[in-house]
């Protein structure tokens, strides 16, 4: 079968021919028909990221049909359309994921191939109303979208919620799924004509401002008529403190990443004074990957998929995200 792999990191992936892989008992053999990026993608190899163990077929996100059951596998049929859930063994604990949690593709094989041998309790049905491209933009970002918002922020009916960079794939899925849930969604963007088009998009956000605009946050809090009870965010760095300033009293800030490094300092009188709750989230469990399917599912919701590359010129689509000219996800087709 064909794979996208990487060998060492600050050099291009290359697809090259590798054995198809064969179910082992209690696997399943997927034929992938889609696989989208996520930024975990450029960072390994760009060689920022732990754990790197190379050369390995990168990617995290598939979706495709059931091609080869293994033995003992009885509840699953072959033929049946399905994605993968983007994290091996989370664990018993829905608090926090366990020491031997890992995300698929580094170091276990991805997505980035025709083919992919998969544990049957990671597959999922794919959500019927979605194309290929788009169930495969769902597993990474939804279940860490999900998880953020409701699991560990607690985004309610009503509340002001703010998703920052809304190009990105997880932050695009955020702000869908909040507004999906009856939140009044606000949202920032580097770009405006990202943040122009998002709003354009049929996702039920209210408004937004470019995070490059001088004190945005004062400006954003004046449109939206208030601070935001729940400040959703992956680019902590110095920005963190605009964030504290537009969060409401009592308000949530959940990080799900650092693409701006760390916060260079904290302003704890804001904190403590504020009333204000900080919380980390990170992907989640198999048990937050239904809840997200069944949010998909009941608002028939889509994520929105940028840009479509074959296998083949997989190393470009790595380049176009690492440039972040995206709204939403770039897929691959396998
Ligand atoms: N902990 C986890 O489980 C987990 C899971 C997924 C992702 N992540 C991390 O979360 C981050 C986003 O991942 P992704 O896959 O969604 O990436 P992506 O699709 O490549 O998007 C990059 C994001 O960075 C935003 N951004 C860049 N500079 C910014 C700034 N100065 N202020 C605010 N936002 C800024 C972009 O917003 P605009 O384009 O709109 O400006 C966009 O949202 C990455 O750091 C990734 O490693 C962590």
């Amino acid at each position: 079968m064909r794979a996208l792999q990487l060998d060492a990191t600050h050099q291009p992936a290359a697809v090259r021919e590798i054995p198809t892989p064969q179910p082992a008992a209690g696997e399943v053999l997927v034929r992938l028909h889609a696989a989208a990026l996520n930024h975990r993608d450029v960072w390994i190899q760009l060689g920022q990221y732990a754990g790197i163990k190379l050369p390995c077929t990168l990617g995290a996100d598939g979706s495709g049909e059931i091609v080869a059951l293994g033995a003992g596998v009885t509840d699953l049929e072959i033929g049946a359309p399905v994605i993968i859930y983007p994290g091996v063994e989370w664990g018993d604990e829905q608090r926090a994921q366990g020491r031997s949690f890992r995300v698929l593709g580094m170091p276990d094989p991805g997505t980035f191939a025709e083919y992919s041998v998969v544990p049957a309790h990671y597959v999922r049905p794919r959500p019927a109303h979605l194309s290929w491209e788009q169930a495969a933009a769902l597993p990474l970002a939804g279940l860490t979208a999900y998880r953020a918002a409701f699991k560990r922020a607690q985004v309610q009916l009503g509340e002001r919620v703010l998703v920052t960079g809304v190009g990105g794939g997880v932050a695009q899925v955020a702000a869908q799924f909040c507004a999906a849930r009856g939140a009044e969604v606000w949202v920032t963007s580097g770009d405006d004509d990202k943040l122009a088009r998002a709003l354009a998009l049929p996702l039920g956000l209210r408004g937004g401002i470019n995070y490059k605009t001088e004190n945005w946050g004062r400006t954003l809090t004046k449109q939206a008529g208030g601070s935001f009870d729940v400040i959703i965010d992956s680019a902590a760095g110095a920005s963190f403190d605009t964030l504290l300033d537009v969060a409401a009293p009592g308000g949530r800030i959940v990080f799900f990443g650092a693409t701006l490094g760390n916060v260079p300092q904290l302003p704890t009188a804001k904190v403590f004074w504020k009333q204000l709750s900080i919380l980390g989230s990170s992907m989640g469990s198999e048990q937050d990957f239904d809840d997200m399917l069944a949010l998909v599912n009941e608002h028939q919701l889509v994520p929105v998929v940028d840009k479509v590359f074959p296998l083949a010129e997989g190393e470009a689509a790595l380049r176009y995200l690492e440039a972040g000219q995206q709204l939403g996800k770039v897929v691959l087709t396998c």
